[in-house]
C-alpha cells in the first residue's frame, strides 16, 4: 500500500487496489477511521437522556448515547463479557443497554449494572463498556477512538464556531433522515462530493447552486462566464448583508495541513438566494436559531475524512459517509429545521428534501459508475482537472495520513526485528 501511495503522481487518482481491495479497506479503517476525529451524529438526534444512535465505520461500531446526566458519550458497541454487539438498532431511546447474548446490562454511561451468576471475585466496576472520545462542536458530534486524538480539533472548533453558532443545531428538530447505500469505496464518495465538475448531472441542484462552485477567475470556462458574473454579484450582495449583521463569510481552508482538516465558506445561492429549492425560495418558514435574515446563502463545511454540511437560514443538512466495505459506503443525510417549525405548516418534508434526494441519488450513480470502471482491468489512474482542486486536497490528506500511519508501523517492525 505504501508503494502505491508513494508512487502517485500529483493531481492523479489513486491506483485501483486502493479503491477495491478488502485488505486496503481494512488498512483505511486502521489508519484513518481509528486515528482521526469522525463526524458521527448531531445533538439534535439525541436530545433526551437515553437517546442513542449507533454508527459503524467498517468493523468499528460505536453507540453515541446521552446519559441521565445529559452528557453525550461514545461507547464501543462491544460487550465486555464475550464481545457481542450490544445495540443493533440504528437509533432508539433506552434506560439501559442490554446485550442480547447473556443479558449483561449497562447504564447509559457505560457502567455495568448487572451480570447474572457472577463468581465471588467478579468486580462489576472493571467491565464498563469502553469509551471513545466525543466532542460536540456547535451541535455536530465528532468521535475519535484513538488514545490521543488529534488536538487540532480545537482549531477547527475555534474557526467554525462563528459561522455555525447562529444555526443552533443542537436545539434544531430533525425533519427527516435518509440513508443511502452507495456502491462505491468511501473515498469515491468523498471525491465526488469535492467537485462540481459533474454538476451538469444535477439539474435540481443547479437551480440554486452556482455551476461555478470550485472555480476561480482563472479557471472559469467561457461557457460559464455569465454564471460566474452572476455569482460574483450575488456574493458581493451577500457579503454586504453579512457585514451588516456581523456574520463571517470569508473562506477558511485547512484541508491538507491539519489532522482535523476542514474548509468552511459562506457563499451566495442563485435565484432568490434563500435556500436549496428550485426557485431559491425558503423551504421552511421558520428561521433557524437566532439568524437575522433568510438570505444568508449557504454556509458549507467540509471536514476530513467523512462529512460535509450545508447551513441555510431555514434548514441545515448534514451528510455523513460511513464506510461499509471496500466497495460500499453508507451516506446518511439529515435535514434539520427550527425547533418550533411544524411539519405540514412551516415545511413540507417532500419539498424540503426534493433537491438533495435527487442530488444524492445522482451522486450515488456517479460513485457506482466510478467504482465499476476502477474495478475493471482497463483502469489506469487519471488526472484531476483545474476545478478538482478539492479532490486533490482530499486525496493528498488521505495519502499523507495513510503513509505516515504505515511508516510508523514499518518503523515498529524494523525496531522489533533489530531488537530480536
Ligand atoms: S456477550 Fe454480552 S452478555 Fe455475553
Ligand atoms: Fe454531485
Amino acid at each position: 500500500m505504501l508503494d502505491l501511495l508513494r508512487s502517485r503522481p500529483p493531481r492523479t487518482s489513486l491506483q485501483a487496489p486502493l479503491y477495491t481491495d478488502p485488505d486496503m479497506f481494512a488498512l483505511d479503517i486502521d489508519g484513518i477511521f481509528a486515528t482521526q476525529w469522525l463526524f458521527a451524529t448531531t445533538d439534535a438526534e439525541i436530545p433526551d437522556p437515553g437517546d442513542y444512535v449507533t454508527v459503524e465505520f467498517g468493523t468499528l461500531s460505536l453507540i453515541i448515547v446521552r446519559g441521565d446526566d445529559g452528557t453525550v458519550r461514545a461507547l464501543h458497541n462491544v460487550c465486555r463479557h464475550r464481545g457481542a454487539r450490544v445495540m443493533t438498532d440504528r437509533r432508539g431511546s433506552t434506560a439501559r443497554l442490554t446485550c442480547a447474548y447473556h443479558s449483561w446490562t449497562y447504564n447509559t454511561d457505560g457502567t455495568l449494572l448487572h451480570a447474572s451468576s457472577p463468581g465471588e471475585t467478579f468486580d462489576r466496576t472493571c467491565f464498563s463498556l469502553r469509551t471513545a472520545h466525543v466532542r460536540s462542536i456547535c451541535g455536530l458530534i465528532f468521535v475519535c477512538i484513538a488514545a490521543d486524538p488529534p488536538t487540532d480539533i480545537d482549531d477547527l472548533e475555534e474557526a467554525v464556531t462563528p459561522y455555525l453558532a447562529g444555526f443552533d443545531i443542537a436545539s434544531a428538530k430533525v425533519a427527516t433522515q435518509i440513508d443511502l447505500l452507495e456502491e462505491g469505496n468511501w473515498k469515491l464518495t468523498m471525491e465526488n462530493n469535492r467537485e462540481c465538475y459533474h454538476c451538469g448531472g444535477h439539474p435540481e441542484l443547479a437551480c440554486s447552486l452556482f455551476a461555478t462552485w470550485g472555480l476561480t477567475a482563472d479557471t472559469v470556462p467561457p461557457e460559464l462566464a455569465a454564471d460566474w458574473d452572476r455569482s460574483l454579484l450575488a456574493d458581493a450582495a451577500l457579503q454586504e448583508r453579512c457585514d451588516r449583521h456581523g456574520l463571517p463569510w470569508k473562506i477558511i481552508e485547512h484541508l491538507t495541513d491539519r489532522d482535523a482538516g476542514f474548509r468552511i465558506s459562506r457563499e451566495a445561492l442563485d435565484k432568490t438566494g434563500e435556500s436549496f429549492s428550485v426557485t431559491g425560495d425558503r423551504l421552511s418558514q421558520k428561521l433557524l436559531g437566532d439568524l437575522p435574515d433568510f438570505r444568508l446563502g449557504r454556509t458549507s463545511l467540509h471536514v476530513q475524512p467523512n462529512a460535509w454540511f450545508h447551513g441555510l437560514s431555514d434548514h441545515v443538512i448534514t451528510f455523513a459517509a460511513y464506510p461499509v466495505s471496500a466497495d460500499r459506503t453508507l451516506v446518511r443525510t439529515t435535514w434539520l429545521v427550527a425547533e418550533d417549525a411544524v411539519a405540514g405548516e412551516d415545511y413540507d418534508v417532500d419539498e424540503l428534501t426534493y433537491v438533495w434526494r435527487h442530488t444524492n441519488a445522482q451522486d450515488a450513480d456517479f460513485v457506482q459508475l466510478a467504482q465499476q470502471g476502477i474495478s475493471s482491468p482497463g483502469y489506469v489512474p487519471g488526472p484531476y482537472m483545474r476545478s478538482e482542486d478539492q479532490v486533490e486536497a482530499f486525496i493528498s490528506w488521505y495519502t499523507a495520513h495513510m503513509s505516515s500511519h504505515l511508516d510508523g508501523h514499518l518503523d515498529g517492525h524494523r525496531e522489533g526485528r533489530a531488537q530480536a
